[in-house]
């Protein structure tokens, strides 16, 4: 199963595509995670997508387009995989839509996770990410069994650089100029799927997993 998530920064993406990784069985894979990673690593790519991230812009499309269609040519994307933070722009969506399309593959589901603004500024200030593994919680709809430490790998949370307020306006910005068009973009090509972002997160998920078939 070859699925999408959309929506606005915030918007419960990475939540929700963990989880269905863990169901299906199929890679998650974050554009973000990635250039986070490699900033930690202080690769190249890290040290040109940072400055770009840290304003609450998009990374060009020239260092994003390339990276995500080596990442699915990967073996372990045989049987599908889910899509988190890509694609965020038209030219990003024709690239995955042709690449995938000479590979004989196509986009079964693209999960758009509504969630108005009002919402996205409180949810972002309470997200809290680990350090070393990028698990993220919240302190207060999510929170970890010991607070400021990862339950997965025991390291420290923290609070986003790009989750202070100031950008996470920008990034709402951003969202809504260069992103929101894809929600036409995949529903004319008739896969997109809309969920109430604003539930609970296991409510949420329970509408996704009747979506996507148990
Ligand atoms: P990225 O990491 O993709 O950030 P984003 O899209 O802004 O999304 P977030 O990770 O902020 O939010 P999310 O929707 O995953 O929400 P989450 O599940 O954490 O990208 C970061 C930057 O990288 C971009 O700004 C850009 O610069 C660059 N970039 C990445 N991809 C790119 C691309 N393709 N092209 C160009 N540039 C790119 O949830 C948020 C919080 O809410 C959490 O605390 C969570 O616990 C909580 N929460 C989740 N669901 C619920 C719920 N139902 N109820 C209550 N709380 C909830
Ligand atoms: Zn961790």
């Amino acid at each position: 199963m070859k699925i999408i998530m959309l929506g606005a920064p915030g918007a419960g993406k990475g939540t929700q595509a963990k989880k269905i990784s863990e169901k299906y069985q199929i890679p998650h894979i974050s554009t973000g995670d990635i250039f986070r990673s490699n900033i930690k690593e202080g690769t190249e790519l890290g040290k040109k997508a940072k400055g770009y991230m840290d304003q609450g812009a998009l990374v060009p499309d020239e260092l994003t387009i390339g990276m995500l269609i080596d990442r699915i040519q990967k073996e372990d994307c045989s049987d599908g995989y889910v899509l988190d933070g890509f694609p965020r722009t038209i030219p990003q969506a024709e690239s995955l839509t042709k690449a995938i399309s000479e590979m004989g593959q196509k986009i079964d589901f693209a999960i758009n996770v509504d969630v108005p603004d009002e919402n996205i500024i409180n949810r972002m200030s309470g997200r809290r990410a680990c350090i070393s593994c990028g698990a993220t919680y919240h302190i207060v709809y999510n929170p970890s069994k010991v607070p400021g430490v990862c339950d997965v790998c025991g390291a420290e949370l923290v609070l986003r650089d790009d989750d202070k307020p100031e950008t996470v306006k920008k990034r709402l910005s951003v969202y809504h100029d260069q992103t929101q068009p894809l929600i036409e973009y995949y529903e004319k090509e008739g896969v997109l799927v809309n969920v109430d972002g604003t539930q609970e997160l296991n409510k949420v998920f329970s509408d996704i997993v009747s979506i996507l078939g148990a």
